[in-house]
């Protein structure tokens, strides 16, 4: 991988305020890339709507949140172009045109689609929209010439859809202006959220997110879920699958004293109060300093909007220059 040349392209729908999954999963490789490559992030509005076409405030109010949270946490609009989906129309433009290289029955097979319309109920009421943001998505990635695209494991089939899209294309106008993507997986697993079952998210209302106050981060962590079984402090618990300790494991980082309280817990004679304790350190010692330059920056939002409106702009610019490419491989006429 020459880090150099690499060009990555990556984001988040503006549905609400990122949290401790968002962070782990993606947000700090965010930062830790942003030197090495060229690297841009989409808060993808155009596609938010396609399960909130109701809701267009909700959508529009979080790009601001989501773009502070981006900045609080170090992704530096100094190298990491922040731009907004919907200011830019050609995405809508290309997705149209890569609407003609997948079949319905391909959109209605993509696991994480499929996952998606079951979790949201959608039933037979399926807006096409939302069947086909993979295809937009394709568009974003591939309009940047982007090869490498950080995403979440459930992700995954969006990023092979979009490299049968690449391929498609390539072939049916007899080029290679398009290229296919990689998706670049964290090392950290996903995050398990409070409850201890189902992956953190703000719509199960499972997450500590980052702007949560230091009494809402204790009062989460109070009521997480543990061991069942551990129900005298004498007792042996378990730490596979107790979120606590896997929270841990991802924000602690004295994983030698970790192991040691992993033993004790699991030999018997460890309060889930105590490792609990720790773990409210861990995590305010760690999102402190995120919160105040959050709240630093909230002062003065129009500010963060020139961040979004600069990023957009140069976005813009190069999506525009590969789009002309797309469009003279089409055939399409150019008076
Ligand atoms: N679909 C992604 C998600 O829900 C967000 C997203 C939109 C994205 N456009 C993207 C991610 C382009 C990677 C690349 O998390």
């Amino acid at each position: 991988m020459n880090l150099h040349r690499d060009i990555i392209l990556t984001g988040d729908r503006p549905t609400g305020p990122l949290h401790l999954g968002h962070y782990v999963g993606s947000l700090r490789q965010r930062v830790a890339l942003q030197h090495h490559c060229r690297q841009f992030i989409i808060i993808s509005d155009a596609q938010a709507l396609t399960d909130n076409a109701q809701n267009p405030d909700k959508v529009r109010t979080n790009i601001l949140e989501v773009t502070l949270d981006y900045l609080a946490v170090g992704i530096d609009p100094r190298v990491t172009t922040i731009f907004i989906q919907s200011m830019i129309p050609e995405l809508a433009e290309l997705t149209m045109y890569y609407l003609n290289l997948v079949t319905v029955a391909r959109l209605q097979r993509n696991p994480t689609v499929k996952n998606e319309i079951k979790q949201r109920g959608f039933g037979s009421s399926i807006p096409a929209g939302f069947l086909c943001y993979p295809v937009s998505q394709a568009a974003d990635i591939t309009a940047f010439k982007a090869n490498l695209v950080p995403v979440g494991e459930d992700q995954l089939p969006v990023i092979e859809q979009t490299v049968e899209i690449v391929c498609n294309f390539n072939r049916t106008y007899n080029c290679s202006i398009l290229i296919e993507p990689k998706p670049l997986l964290s090392k950290t697993p996903r995050l398990p959220g409070t409850d201890g079952i189902r992956k953190m998210s703000k719509s199960v209302g499972n997450a500590i997110s980052l702007c949560d106050s230091a009494d809402m981060v204790r009062k989460k962590v109070k009521t997480m879920y543990t061991d069942p079984n551990h129900v005298l402090v004498s007792d042996p618990g378990t730490v596979k699958g107790n979120p606590v300790f896997a929270y841990l494991d991802a924000f602690d980082s004295d994983k030698q004293e970790l192991d040691k309280l992993k033993d004790h817990y699991q030999r018997g004679g460890l309060g889930d109060t105590i490792v609990k304790q720790r773990l409210v350190d861990v995590l305010l010692s760690e999102l402190g300093p995120i919160r105040a330059r959050r709240e630093e920056l909230a002062k003065d939002p129009s500010q963060v909007m020139c961040i979004l409106k600069e990023g957009t702009a140069a976005a813009r610019e190069v999506v525009a220059q590969n789009l002309t490419e797309v469009r003279k491989a089409m055939r399409f006429t150019i008076l």
